[in-house]
């Protein structure tokens, strides 16, 4: 199963694969906070450490808002992310 890392909380999670990364925050009391849930307020942006190709791919419509809040190019937003293999994140400042 893959391993989420959290590098903010010190915590690492295990999760079915395809697995929400909205659900695996909300199941494990992180730090990532969430707003609209829909990709449209950048409130849950992280920054993605090691593993982002096992991040479900960005989509136009996330990649359009992180280009507008002038994101890193290892930022997203996890409200938008399922799990696909081993990721270490942390909340993006
Ligand atoms: S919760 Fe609003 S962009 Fe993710």
């Amino acid at each position: 199963m893959p391993k989420v890392t959290i590098k903010t909380d010190n915590k690492t999670i295990e999760v079915a694969q395809g697995y929400a990364m909205i659900d695996l925050c909300e199941d494990h009391d992180t730090s990532i906070l969430f707003g609209c849930r829909d990709g449209a307020c950048g409130a849950c942006m992280i920054r993605v450490l090691e593993g982002a190709e096992n991040l479900s791919p960005i989509r136009d419509d996330e990649r359009d808002f992180l280009e507008t809040m002038a994101a890193e190019p290892n930022e997203r937003l996890a409200c938008q992310c399922k799990v696909l293999g081993d990721v270490k994140i942390e909340v993006s400042e």
